[in-house]
């Protein structure tokens, strides 16, 4: 495998590289000898250049810089896993240049043999845990698979409203690849806003102890329309108090082996079982409202999540009842809270309508403006049939 090219005709070049590595490279170092005066397009050599997957690609100092930073540009955008290395004598504006063109290295030609070694191997280790990161990635069954945990710092946001409806509308897209969780322990009401009865619920689920895996898991769960499963909150606050915080985290993990997207709704503000969902999610769903209290204490959260370190995960922000008019414009609250509204939600009596119904709005009135921008949420996650996006799809399917 051809591990180095050296774009450059000039064999003192190849020879200087070589010498660098005191002659260890052998075959993994090929010279690409056209002369830059005869060049093609640049999106000809980039292809020549790099034949064969080298992780290096290395421009000689005879190789003019417009020329050579025009197929660095290139190459930017076509192997951006490749290095680019850039030989040339460093000048006024030279580094600013390169590092536009998305030049990863720039070695002046008198560079020590030291230097010119340790700049290659630096480039080719980092190749190496790159292709071991891939492999491993490309190992690992969970990849892709989401866990999207619905929160607001106050009851009666809509948290609820918008999981439900999340997990249908994913079940649409990826039917029988969705489980949505209640961790509103106490006063859960996922079942009914599914008109699911459960056979079972998290408190059995607390009771399989030491023996909690999968196979047992999956038999604890109830199924809505055939197409999205349902792990609900106990019947009683009683029996939701016991749940341990440990438990959550092995659910949460568990499950998402299992389907491609987990769903949990929440109570109100950050319990420590909310915080053990937080930790496994992949996904944060903020829900908040217009109003002065409940945007300031959206802030609070936010910032709460930030100090905990939480930030690596990917955070979408609901923005419900947007149409109240209470002197608050959409642009104050995203500047308030340091999210921008990925998805507006109007008030409509419809939602409680359905909500009671047990039937999510997303199949009961997929038309209605409502249930088009609980799509767009949806369509943040998985690919949504455009007529069902449009909402002339599942229309009135019963749950
Ligand atoms: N956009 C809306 N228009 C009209 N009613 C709404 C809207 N969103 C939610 N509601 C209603 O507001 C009530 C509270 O919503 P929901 O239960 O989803 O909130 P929640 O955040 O889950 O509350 P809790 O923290 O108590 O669980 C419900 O009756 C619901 O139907
Ligand atoms: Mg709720």
């Amino acid at each position: 495998m051809t591990r180095i090219v050296l774009a450059s005709p000039d064999l003192a070049f190849e020879t200087w590289v070589r010498e660098a590595f005191e002659g260890r490279l052998n075959g993994d170092l090929r010279q690409y000898t056209d002369e830059p005066e005869s060049y093609g397009s640049v999106a000809d050599v980039a292809t020549d250049l790099t034949a064969g997957g080298p992780d290096i690609v290395a421009f000689g100092p005879d190789v003019p810089l417009d020329t050579a930073l025009g197929v660095a540009r290139h190459l930017d955008r076509s192997n951006p896993e490749v290095t680019v290395i850039l030989v040339t004598k460093p000048t006024g504006k030279l580094w600013e240049q390169a590092m536009k063109a998305g030049v990863d290295v720039v070695l002046t030609p008198d560079a020590l043999a030291d230097e010119v070694r340790d700049e290659f191997e630096r480039a080719l280790e980092a190749a190496e845990r790159r292709r071991a990161n891939v492999t491993a990635e490309a190992d690992d069954p969970s990849r892709g698979h989401r866990v999207i945990v619905v929160i607001s710092p106050k009851g009666g946001a809509g948290k609820s409203v918008v999981s439900s409806n999340l997990a249908v509308g994913l079940a649409q897209a990826a039917p029988g690849k969705v489980a949505i969780v209640d961790l509103d322990l106490q006063f859960g009401d996922v079942a009914g806003s599914l008109q699911l009865i459960p056979d079972h619920t998290m408190a059995d689920v607390a009771q399989l102890n030491g023996h909690l895996d999968l196979t047992s898991l999956k038999v604890y769960l109830t199924p809505h329309a055939g197409s999205l499963y349902a792990l609900c909150a106990p019947d009683s606050p009683v029996d939701g108090e016991q749940i341990s915080v440990d438990l959550i985290g092995k659910v949460l993990g568990l499950l998402s082996e299992e389907f491609r997207f987990v769903v949990v709704d929440t109570s109100g503000g950050i319990s420590e079982h909310t915080l053990a969902a937080l930790e496994v999610a992949t996904d944060f769903v903020f829900v908040g409202a217009m109003d002065v209290p409940s945007v300031r204490s959206l802030r609070k959260e936010v910032e709460a999540l930030d100090a905990l370190g939480m930030t690596q995960q990917k955070r979408h922000f609901v923005l419900n009842r947007s149409d109240t008019r209470v002197g608050l414009d959409r642009g104050d609250v995203e500047a308030t809270i340091g999210l921008s509204v990925d998805v507006a939600i109007p008030s409509s009596r419809a939602i409680p309508v359905s909500f009671n119904q047990g039937q999510p709005i997303v199949s009961a009135d997929p038309r209605s403006p409502v249930a088009r921008e609980l799509m767009k949420l949806v369509a943040r996650f998985a690919e949504v049939p455009a007529a069902a996006a449009a909402g002339g799809l599942f229309r009135r399917r019963t749950a």
